[in-house]
């Protein structure tokens, strides 16, 4: 035997709402190996059931993590990792901003918990009203900016990518694609910067085709309502935890996710989905990309809708 073992500590995820989205973002976590996950629900035995289901997978998926269900926060205790996706998702005919007041509340005492337990961890809100939901956080927590973020644009921009590949019949692989702004109908998928292989978009579709990719993006939350009755979960799911691998591993990915702007993109003090480089300390580096008068334009006005959501949020802090 040697002298000195080196143990191999694994990561820690704690997520808030072992609901539809906090439960497919453990499995897609736990099945690329990046950590133990704990779920944490507001109805204990739902908690346990989706992990108690998760645990009984693993063996199959040769995948060795410990999968814990409960109500208990003191089980979150030094998480690397907080998702809180507690909260109401949306019905037919509601707005995400709809759900402003009922989740800002659950928002708050679940940051509170969090922050208590955790309070070195990288925070990943995700849910609804997205921009405004990180915006509670972020000051409920009082984490320095770079620890707190929301997940939107990995999943906006995978539906885009989705489409473009779909439209141009090639794999999904080479499909580079983007979307900023606020999580809502003014979210801004960036034609400009979307390629295959390098090949601008703009060149291989006429614009009629990509205005309806763009359209059917910026509607694609909303096209699960009718089909289901609720959200999707799959798709947040692995966008989360495309998050949670970039942060985990250190890797640096160049991502959109909602993160503080201090002056970038020419505002201050706002939560909003812009692309940045996301690496073990969270929020790396808010990359500002050169935008044309129409784009700026749009930010302007996204940036707009989310600080009119942000003002009703406040009142709930
Ligand atoms: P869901 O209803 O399936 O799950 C929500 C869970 O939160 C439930 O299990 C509920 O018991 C739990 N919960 C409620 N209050 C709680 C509290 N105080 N503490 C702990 N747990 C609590 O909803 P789903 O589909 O999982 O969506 C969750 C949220 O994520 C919604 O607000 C939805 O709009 C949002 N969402 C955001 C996306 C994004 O891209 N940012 C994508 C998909 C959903
Ligand atoms: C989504 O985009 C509803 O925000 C949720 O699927």
């Amino acid at each position: 035997m040697c002298g000195e073992v080196n143990v191999l500590k694994r990561k820690k995820v704690s997520i808030i709402g072992a609901g539809n989205v906090g439960s497919a973002a453990a499995l897609w976590i736990a099945s690329k190996h990046l950590a133990d996950v704990v779920l944490v629900d507001i109805v204990v035995p739902h908690a346990k059931g989706k992990a108690l289901d998760l645990q009984e997978a693993l063996p199959i998926a040769g995948v060795d993590a410990s999968i814990t269900g409960t109500g208990d926060y003191r089980l979150t205790k030094d998480s690397d990792i907080v998702v809180i996706t507690a909260g109401m998702p949306r019905k037919e005919g509601m707005s995400r901003d709809d759900l402003v007041k009922v989740n800002a509340d659950i928002i708050k005492s679940a940051t509170k918990e969090v922050a208590k337990y955790s309070p070195k961890c990288i925070l990943i809100i995700v849910s609804n009203p997205l921009d405004a939901m990180v915006h509670v956080a972020a000051r409920v927590s009082k984490f320095p900016k770079q620890r707190v973020m929301g997940m939107a644009g990995t999943l906006d921009s995978a539906r885009f990518r989705a489409f473009l590949a779909e439209k141009l019949d090639v794999s999904v692989q080479d499909v580079t694609a983007f979307v900023m702004g606020g999580h809502g109908d003014t979210m801004i998928p960036v034609l400009r910067y979307a390629n295959v292989a390098g090949i601008p978009v703009e060149d291989w579709l006429p614009k009629k085709e990509l205005e309806k990719i763009v359209a059917r993006t910026r509607n694609g939350g909303g096209e699960f309502l009718p089909l289901l009755k609720t959200s999707a979960w799959v798709a947040p799911g692995i966008a989360i935890a495309e998050m949670a691998e970039a942060i985990l591993l250190d890797k640096r990915r160049v991502l959109p996710v909602a993160a503080y702007l201090d002056g970038e993109y020419g505002q201050k003090g706002l939560f909003i989905g812009v692309p940045v480089v996301l690496g073990k300390n969270g929020v790396e580096k808010v990359i500002e990309v050169k935008m044309n008068a129409a784009e700026k334009k749009a930010f302007r006005k996204t940036a707009e809708q989310v600080r009119n959501v942000v003002k009703v949020a406040d009142r709930f802090i």
